[in-house]
């Protein structure tokens, strides 16, 4: 008998998802995938999130065992919180090249050039960059964290684009923005992204604020990856065009088939996101692959900045 390819993948990936979720029982094992992960990963996922969604749910589960279906910051910001669990990132080579922008060290230059500012880190950021920062933020409480924090003075790392729009709600603060930015959200010029506007006339231009400032001056509203996923479940036109990576749109085509969804621009495709497979999180669970590990004192500065950020939000 002959079996088309789509037939055999198909059978594989039913039994691939059987054994995870068997595994996952057996070790009580919680599994967490970020809203750019692809739609077989959140299918075996406890739950699906923005980063700050993410990194709380991780404090308050009582697995011990987590495997973080993202990027590296991500399974790290989990670890930093939970220092006692086991954290695992299923694909060891799913990176953020924005969190990779800065260094501990170009940031403690940066640090003495500016003596009186403070550090507010994005958690797009490695362990080491947020030890050595006050406070870190997320793109769902970037504004509020900058706004309310007791600076005059303040040095915004690594998203440019953030800390520039940052800056606008921030008149009074100076803001030393580090010159760092997510390839997935920058490389969208205004031009084309008028061009699909003009496609689309009547649908509205939901934004993350990764995205270039010449970008987020034509949104009728920008969020964190679950706020915008939020924003278009209650509001109540129809049609949107969506500006951040191709996840979210699969989300919500998915949950919304009333609504319809364009991309902004059908190159937003986060690779490192894109990475994680089902084959790769069987391996975490059966050979404990990935697992994430925090120098403790490292971790321990790192986790001061995160949850000064948690208390606030
Ligand atoms: P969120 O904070 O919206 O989850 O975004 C994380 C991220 O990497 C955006 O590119
Ligand atoms: Fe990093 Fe951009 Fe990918 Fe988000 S979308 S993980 S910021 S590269």
């Amino acid at each position: 008998m002959l079996y088309s390819n789509e037939k055999i993948n198909a059978k594989n990936k039913k039994t691939i998802k059987e054994e995870i979720l068997k595994l996952k029982i057996e070790k009580n094992a919680l599994i967490l995938a970020h809203h750019y992960q692809s739609m077989e990963i959140k299918e075996i996922s406890d739950f699906v999130g923005d980063s700050l969604e993410l990194s709380k749910i991780a404090t308050k589960v009582d697995s011990n065992y987590i495997v973080f279906c993202g990027v590296h910051f991500m399974a790290e910001s989990a670890k930093i919180l939970s220092p006692e669990k086991r954290v695992f990132l299923p694909n060891t080579d799913a990176r953020c090249p924005m969190a990779d922008m800065v260094t501990k060290e170009r940031l403690e230059t940066m640090k003495a050039e500016f003596p009186d500012a403070k550090v507010v880190a994005y958690v797009n950021s490695s362990a080491e960059v947020k030890s050595i920062s006050d406070i870190c933020c997320t793109s769902s409480n970037a504004v509020n964290i900058v706004k309310h924090l007791e600076a005059k003075e303040i040095i915004f790392v690594p998203d440019q684009n953030l800390g520039a729009y940052v800056s606008k709600f921030c008149p009074e603060k100076t803001i030393h923005l580090w010159k760092g930015f997510c390839p997935t959200h920058h490389r969208v010029i205004g031009a084309e992204v008028q061009n699909i506007c003009d496609r689309y006339p009547s649908a509205k231009l939901f934004v993350h604020p990764e995205c270039r400032p010449e970008v987020l001056e034509m949104a009728d509203f920008i969020g964190s990856t679950a706020q915008i996923i939020k924003a278009c479940e209650t509001s109540e036109e129809h049609s949107f065009i969506i500006g951040t990576e191709k996840g979210v749109i699969d989300t919500l085509r998915a949950v919304h088939p009333e609504k319809e969804f364009y991309m902004m621009d059908d190159t937003m495709v986060c690779k490192n996101m894109k990475k994680t497979t089902l084959e790769d999180v069987l391996k975490s669970l059966k050979e404990s692959y990935g697992e994430i590990q925090v120098e403790p004192e490292v971790g321990a500065r790192a986790k001061s900045a995160i949850f000064k950020m948690i208390e606030r939000s």
